[in-house]
Protein backbone atom coordinates (compact mmCIF):
# COMPACT_ATOMS: atom_id res chain seq x y z
CA UNK A 1 0.00 0.00 0.00
CA UNK A 2 1.35 3.49 -0.57
CA UNK A 3 1.88 5.31 2.25
CA UNK A 4 0.21 8.98 3.02
CA UNK A 5 2.72 11.55 2.98
CA UNK A 6 2.66 14.08 6.01
CA UNK A 7 4.56 17.56 5.86
CA UNK A 8 5.05 19.22 9.49
CA UNK A 9 5.02 22.98 10.31
CA UNK A 10 6.65 23.27 13.43
CA UNK A 11 9.06 21.60 15.48
CA UNK A 12 8.77 23.54 19.15
CA UNK A 13 7.55 22.00 22.02
CA UNK A 14 4.45 19.86 20.41
CA UNK A 15 6.26 19.92 16.74
CA UNK A 16 9.22 17.82 18.12
CA UNK A 17 7.12 15.42 20.13
CA UNK A 18 4.93 14.92 17.16
CA UNK A 19 7.75 14.25 14.91
CA UNK A 20 9.62 11.32 17.39
CA UNK A 21 6.11 9.54 18.16
CA UNK A 22 5.38 9.56 14.59
CA UNK A 23 8.36 7.69 13.58
CA UNK A 24 8.95 5.51 17.76
CA UNK A 25 5.37 4.38 16.82
CA UNK A 26 5.30 3.94 12.89
CA UNK A 27 4.63 0.25 13.12
CA UNK A 28 1.15 1.09 15.40
CA UNK A 29 -0.24 4.27 12.97
CA UNK A 30 0.29 1.87 10.15
CA UNK A 31 -1.99 -0.13 11.38
CA UNK A 32 -4.37 1.76 12.84
CA UNK A 33 -4.89 3.55 9.66
CA UNK A 34 -4.38 0.67 7.44
CA UNK A 35 -1.92 2.52 5.49
CA UNK A 36 1.50 3.66 6.03
CA UNK A 37 2.81 7.23 7.05
CA UNK A 38 5.75 9.23 5.72
CA UNK A 39 7.14 12.10 6.91
CA UNK A 40 8.43 13.33 4.20
CA UNK A 41 9.48 16.95 5.59
CA UNK A 42 9.11 18.82 8.78
CA UNK A 43 9.17 22.83 8.28
CA UNK A 44 11.27 24.83 10.82
CA UNK A 45 12.57 28.74 10.80
CA UNK A 46 16.20 28.07 11.58
CA UNK A 47 18.07 25.72 9.41
CA UNK A 48 20.79 24.15 12.03
CA UNK A 49 19.05 23.71 15.36
CA UNK A 50 19.45 19.72 16.13
CA UNK A 51 16.67 18.23 17.75
CA UNK A 52 17.45 14.69 19.31
CA UNK A 53 15.68 11.74 17.79
CA UNK A 54 14.60 13.19 14.42
CA UNK A 55 16.37 12.57 11.23
CA UNK A 56 17.53 15.92 10.25
CA UNK A 57 17.53 15.14 6.46
CA UNK A 58 13.87 16.19 7.11
CA UNK A 59 14.04 20.15 8.22
CA UNK A 60 13.53 22.75 5.65
CA UNK A 61 13.53 26.26 6.47
CA UNK A 62 11.42 26.32 2.48
CA UNK A 63 8.25 25.54 4.69
CA UNK A 64 5.76 26.93 1.53
CA UNK A 65 7.75 24.63 -1.00
CA UNK A 66 6.78 22.00 1.30
CA UNK A 67 2.92 23.08 1.26
CA UNK A 68 3.11 23.29 -2.51
CA UNK A 69 4.57 19.72 -3.28
CA UNK A 70 1.41 19.10 -4.41
CA UNK A 71 1.62 15.25 -3.01
CA UNK A 72 0.94 15.82 0.41
CA UNK A 73 -1.84 13.86 1.65
CA UNK A 74 -1.51 15.22 5.39
CA UNK A 75 -0.29 18.68 6.88
CA UNK A 76 0.40 19.01 10.58
CA UNK A 77 0.63 22.78 11.51
CA UNK A 78 1.76 23.63 15.17
CA UNK A 79 4.13 27.10 14.30
CA UNK A 80 1.09 28.86 15.79
CA UNK A 81 0.11 32.80 15.28
CA UNK A 82 -1.50 34.05 12.42
CA UNK A 83 0.98 34.42 9.92
CA UNK A 84 2.40 32.51 8.13
CA UNK A 85 0.53 29.72 9.48
CA UNK A 86 -2.64 30.98 7.60
CA UNK A 87 -1.54 31.13 4.35
CA UNK A 88 0.45 27.95 4.50
CA UNK A 89 -2.81 25.88 6.14
CA UNK A 90 -4.54 27.26 2.84
CA UNK A 91 -1.96 26.71 0.08
CA UNK A 92 -1.98 23.43 1.41
CA UNK A 93 -5.83 22.86 0.86
CA UNK A 94 -5.34 24.22 -2.39
CA UNK A 95 -3.02 21.46 -3.00
CA UNK A 96 -5.28 18.60 -1.82
CA UNK A 97 -4.22 18.09 1.76
CA UNK A 98 -6.14 17.56 4.80
CA UNK A 99 -4.86 19.45 7.40
CA UNK A 100 -4.45 18.55 11.39
CA UNK A 101 -3.54 22.22 13.60
CA UNK A 102 -3.33 23.14 17.09
CA UNK A 103 -3.73 26.95 16.45
CA UNK A 104 -6.23 28.35 18.52
CA UNK A 105 -5.37 31.67 17.71
CA UNK A 106 -5.91 31.32 14.25
CA UNK A 107 -9.14 29.42 14.64
CA UNK A 108 -10.55 32.09 16.29
CA UNK A 109 -9.41 34.72 14.53
CA UNK A 110 -10.16 33.33 10.91
CA UNK A 111 -12.10 30.28 11.61
CA UNK A 112 -14.31 30.82 9.20
CA UNK A 113 -12.16 31.30 6.10
CA UNK A 114 -10.29 27.92 6.98
CA UNK A 115 -13.38 25.95 7.23
CA UNK A 116 -14.44 27.48 3.84
CA UNK A 117 -10.86 26.24 2.14
CA UNK A 118 -11.59 23.46 3.83
CA UNK A 119 -15.21 22.92 2.03
CA UNK A 120 -13.94 24.44 -1.36
CA UNK A 121 -10.87 22.08 -1.38
CA UNK A 122 -12.91 18.76 0.13
CA UNK A 123 -10.27 18.34 2.73
CA UNK A 124 -10.38 17.87 6.07
CA UNK A 125 -9.90 20.17 9.21
CA UNK A 126 -9.07 18.98 12.61
CA UNK A 127 -7.90 21.04 15.65
CA UNK A 128 -8.37 18.73 18.92
CA UNK A 129 -5.20 19.90 20.25
CA UNK A 130 -6.09 24.03 19.73
CA UNK A 131 -8.15 23.57 23.16
CA UNK A 132 -7.24 21.69 26.68
CA UNK A 133 -3.86 20.45 25.26
CA UNK A 134 -4.75 15.97 25.72
CA UNK A 135 -8.39 16.62 26.63
CA UNK A 136 -10.64 15.32 23.93
CA UNK A 137 -13.43 18.28 23.75
CA UNK A 138 -14.04 19.31 20.13
CA UNK A 139 -15.20 15.90 19.24
CA UNK A 140 -17.39 15.46 21.93
CA UNK A 141 -18.62 18.83 21.48
CA UNK A 142 -18.98 18.33 17.60
CA UNK A 143 -19.77 14.68 17.13
CA UNK A 144 -20.65 13.37 20.79
CA UNK A 145 -22.76 15.43 21.95
CA UNK A 146 -24.38 17.01 18.52
CA UNK A 147 -28.09 15.61 18.92
CA UNK A 148 -27.83 17.69 22.56
CA UNK A 149 -28.76 20.93 23.63
CA UNK A 150 -25.77 22.94 25.32
CA UNK A 151 -26.01 25.51 27.26
CA UNK A 152 -22.81 26.06 28.78
CA UNK A 153 -19.40 25.81 28.39
CA UNK A 154 -17.10 26.46 31.41
CA UNK A 155 -14.09 26.04 33.15
CA UNK A 156 -10.20 25.94 33.15
CA UNK A 157 -8.56 26.25 29.44
CA UNK A 158 -4.86 27.63 30.04
CA UNK A 159 -2.21 25.49 31.79
CA UNK A 160 0.17 27.96 32.01
CA UNK A 161 -1.93 30.62 34.15
CA UNK A 162 -3.72 27.79 36.10
CA UNK A 163 -0.09 26.53 36.92
CA UNK A 164 1.30 30.28 38.38
CA UNK A 165 -1.77 30.50 40.50
CA UNK A 166 -1.36 26.86 41.98
CA UNK A 167 1.94 27.34 42.83
CA UNK A 168 0.91 31.45 44.01
CA UNK A 169 -1.65 29.77 46.15
CA UNK A 170 0.37 26.40 47.29
CA UNK A 171 3.79 27.51 47.86
CA UNK A 172 3.40 31.37 47.79
CA UNK A 173 5.60 31.48 44.36
CA UNK A 174 6.04 35.12 43.34
CA UNK A 175 4.47 35.31 40.12
CA UNK A 176 7.59 35.92 37.96
CA UNK A 177 9.28 32.92 39.09
CA UNK A 178 6.61 30.77 38.46
CA UNK A 179 5.71 32.31 35.09
CA UNK A 180 9.91 30.97 34.45
CA UNK A 181 8.64 27.68 35.55
CA UNK A 182 6.08 27.63 33.43
CA UNK A 183 7.97 28.52 30.11
CA UNK A 184 11.01 26.16 31.49
CA UNK A 185 8.18 23.64 31.26
CA UNK A 186 6.95 24.01 28.00
CA UNK A 187 3.38 24.91 28.88
CA UNK A 188 3.81 28.68 27.81
CA UNK A 189 3.11 30.38 24.20
CA UNK A 190 6.15 31.65 22.66
CA UNK A 191 5.04 34.80 24.05
CA UNK A 192 3.55 34.02 27.21
CA UNK A 193 1.71 37.58 27.06
CA UNK A 194 -1.22 35.85 24.96
CA UNK A 195 -1.52 33.03 28.14
CA UNK A 196 -1.28 35.75 31.83
CA UNK A 197 -3.17 38.41 29.36
CA UNK A 198 -5.86 35.55 28.78
CA UNK A 199 -5.65 36.24 25.01
CA UNK A 200 -5.19 32.23 24.61
CA UNK A 201 -8.24 31.51 26.80
CA UNK A 202 -10.25 33.81 25.04
CA UNK A 203 -9.42 32.06 21.82
CA UNK A 204 -10.09 28.58 23.12
CA UNK A 205 -13.38 30.11 24.89
CA UNK A 206 -14.51 31.28 21.37
CA UNK A 207 -13.70 28.12 19.57
CA UNK A 208 -15.90 26.34 22.34
CA UNK A 209 -18.41 28.45 22.44
CA UNK A 210 -18.65 28.25 18.34
CA UNK A 211 -18.81 24.54 18.63
CA UNK A 212 -21.29 24.08 21.63
CA UNK A 213 -23.43 26.87 19.76
CA UNK A 214 -23.25 26.00 16.35
CA UNK A 215 -22.61 29.60 15.83
CA UNK A 216 -19.34 31.75 14.70
CA UNK A 217 -17.53 33.16 17.71
CA UNK A 218 -14.36 35.34 17.45
CA UNK A 219 -11.44 35.78 19.69
CA UNK A 220 -11.85 39.55 19.81
CA UNK A 221 -15.45 38.88 20.78
CA UNK A 222 -15.17 37.35 24.18
CA UNK A 223 -14.56 39.49 27.10
CA UNK A 224 -10.78 39.05 28.69
CA UNK A 225 -9.38 40.01 31.51
CA UNK A 226 -5.75 37.74 32.51
CA UNK A 227 -4.22 37.40 35.79
CA UNK A 228 -1.18 39.98 35.88
CA UNK A 229 -3.16 42.02 38.13
CA UNK A 230 -3.26 39.41 40.98
CA UNK A 231 -1.03 40.01 43.76
CA UNK A 232 0.35 37.47 46.42
CA UNK A 233 -2.03 39.84 48.97
CA UNK A 234 -5.36 38.47 46.55
CA UNK A 235 -4.39 35.26 46.94
CA UNK A 236 -4.21 36.00 50.84
CA UNK A 237 -7.50 37.28 50.86
CA UNK A 238 -8.74 34.38 48.65
CA UNK A 239 -6.88 31.69 51.39
CA UNK A 240 -8.33 33.54 54.25
CA UNK A 241 -12.16 33.25 52.91
CA UNK A 242 -11.53 28.95 52.17
CA UNK A 243 -10.98 30.10 48.26
CA UNK A 244 -8.45 29.74 45.41
CA UNK A 245 -8.30 31.90 42.50
CA UNK A 246 -8.48 30.53 39.12
CA UNK A 247 -8.63 32.09 34.95
CA UNK A 248 -11.91 30.93 34.25
CA UNK A 249 -13.13 30.96 30.73
CA UNK A 250 -17.32 30.90 30.53
CA UNK A 251 -19.60 30.22 27.48
CA UNK A 252 -23.03 30.80 27.72
CA UNK A 253 -26.34 30.34 25.85
CA UNK A 254 -29.62 32.50 26.69
CA UNK A 255 -32.93 32.50 24.82
CA UNK A 256 -34.01 30.68 21.23
CA UNK A 257 -32.93 30.35 17.91
CA UNK A 258 -32.20 33.73 15.90
CA UNK A 259 -33.04 35.05 19.14
CA UNK A 260 -30.21 33.51 21.39
CA UNK A 261 -27.72 35.06 22.95
CA UNK A 262 -24.04 33.73 23.57
CA UNK A 263 -22.20 35.27 26.21
CA UNK A 264 -18.33 33.92 26.44
CA UNK A 265 -15.94 35.83 28.95
CA UNK A 266 -12.53 35.05 30.42
CA UNK A 267 -11.39 36.56 33.61
CA UNK A 268 -9.70 35.47 37.54
CA UNK A 269 -12.36 34.36 39.71
CA UNK A 270 -12.66 32.91 43.54
CA UNK A 271 -13.70 29.55 43.75
CA UNK A 272 -14.64 27.88 47.17
CA UNK A 273 -11.85 25.45 48.06
CA UNK A 274 -14.34 22.42 47.91
CA UNK A 275 -15.84 23.00 43.89
CA UNK A 276 -14.25 20.49 41.81
CA UNK A 277 -12.20 23.28 39.71
CA UNK A 278 -10.36 24.17 42.95
CA UNK A 279 -8.30 21.09 43.05
CA UNK A 280 -7.51 21.42 39.22
CA UNK A 281 -4.02 21.52 39.97
CA UNK A 282 -0.21 22.22 37.77
CA UNK A 283 -0.66 23.19 34.38
CA UNK A 284 -4.19 20.42 34.08
CA UNK A 285 -7.53 21.77 32.79
CA UNK A 286 -11.24 21.28 33.23
CA UNK A 287 -13.98 22.11 31.33
CA UNK A 288 -17.48 21.14 32.10
CA UNK A 289 -20.19 21.30 29.52
CA UNK A 290 -23.78 21.72 30.45
CA UNK A 291 -26.63 20.63 27.91
CA UNK A 292 -30.53 19.63 28.11
CA UNK A 293 -30.69 16.01 27.96
CA UNK A 294 -26.98 14.60 29.54
CA UNK A 295 -26.68 17.11 31.84
CA UNK A 296 -23.47 18.25 33.42
CA UNK A 297 -20.75 16.23 32.03
CA UNK A 298 -16.88 17.16 33.51
CA UNK A 299 -13.91 16.91 31.23
CA UNK A 300 -10.36 17.36 32.81
CA UNK A 301 -6.65 16.35 32.22
CA UNK A 302 -3.36 17.82 31.30
CA UNK A 303 -3.73 21.05 29.37
CA UNK A 304 -0.40 22.09 28.05
CA UNK A 305 2.92 20.71 27.21
CA UNK A 306 4.77 18.78 24.50
CA UNK A 307 3.74 15.22 24.31
CA UNK A 308 0.35 15.68 25.59
CA UNK A 309 -0.84 18.57 23.13
CA UNK A 310 1.16 16.00 20.56
CA UNK A 311 -1.17 13.03 21.65
CA UNK A 312 -4.55 15.75 20.37
CA UNK A 313 -2.84 15.93 17.08
CA UNK A 314 -1.73 12.36 16.30
CA UNK A 315 -5.19 11.64 17.24
CA UNK A 316 -6.21 14.09 14.70
CA UNK A 317 -4.30 12.45 12.55
CA UNK A 318 -5.10 9.01 12.29
CA UNK A 319 -8.79 10.22 11.61
CA UNK A 320 -7.87 12.43 8.95
CA UNK A 321 -5.80 9.91 7.57
CA UNK A 322 -8.75 6.71 8.15
CA UNK A 323 -11.15 9.47 6.29
CA UNK A 324 -8.45 10.31 3.54
CA UNK A 325 -7.74 5.95 3.17
CA UNK A 326 -12.03 5.73 2.95
CA UNK A 327 -12.39 8.82 0.88
CA UNK A 328 -14.62 10.50 3.44
CA UNK A 329 -14.65 13.63 5.58
CA UNK A 330 -15.18 14.59 9.17
CA UNK A 331 -18.08 16.95 10.21
CA UNK A 332 -16.74 20.37 8.15
CA UNK A 333 -18.94 23.68 7.79
CA UNK A 334 -21.73 21.91 9.02
CA UNK A 335 -21.00 22.18 12.73
CA UNK A 336 -21.48 25.65 12.65
CA UNK A 337 -24.50 26.27 10.41
CA UNK A 338 -27.69 26.33 12.80
CA UNK A 339 -26.71 29.79 14.56
CA UNK A 340 -25.60 32.71 11.37
CA UNK A 341 -27.32 35.01 13.82
CA UNK A 342 -26.54 35.89 17.20
CA UNK A 343 -25.44 38.20 19.55
CA UNK A 344 -22.33 38.28 21.78
CA UNK A 345 -23.72 39.37 25.29
CA UNK A 346 -22.51 42.29 27.50
CA UNK A 347 -21.02 40.68 31.10
N1 LIG B 1 -0.01 28.02 26.43
C1 LIG B 1 -1.13 27.14 26.45
C2 LIG B 1 -1.52 26.86 27.89
C3 LIG B 1 -0.76 25.86 25.75
O1 LIG B 1 -0.76 27.22 28.79
O2 LIG B 1 -2.59 26.33 28.14
C4 LIG B 1 -1.91 24.97 25.46
O3 LIG B 1 -2.80 25.55 24.54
Amino acid sequence: EQPLKVALLGCGVVGSEVARMLVDSADDFTARIGRPLELVGIGVRRAGVERPGIDSALFTTDTEALVRRGDVDLVIEVIGGIEPAKSLILTAMEHGASVVTANKALLAEAGTDLFSAAEAAGVDLYFEAAVAGAIPIIRPLRESLVGDEITAVMGIVNGTTNFILDKMHGQGTGYADALAEAQALGYAEADPTADVEGFDAAAKAAILAGLAFHSRVRGVEVHREGITEITRSDIASAKAMGCVVKLLAICELSGEGAEATINARVHPAMIPEDHPLASVGGAYNAVFVESKAAGRLMFYGPGAGGSPTASAVLGDLVTVARNRTRHTRGPGESTYAQRPVHSIGEV
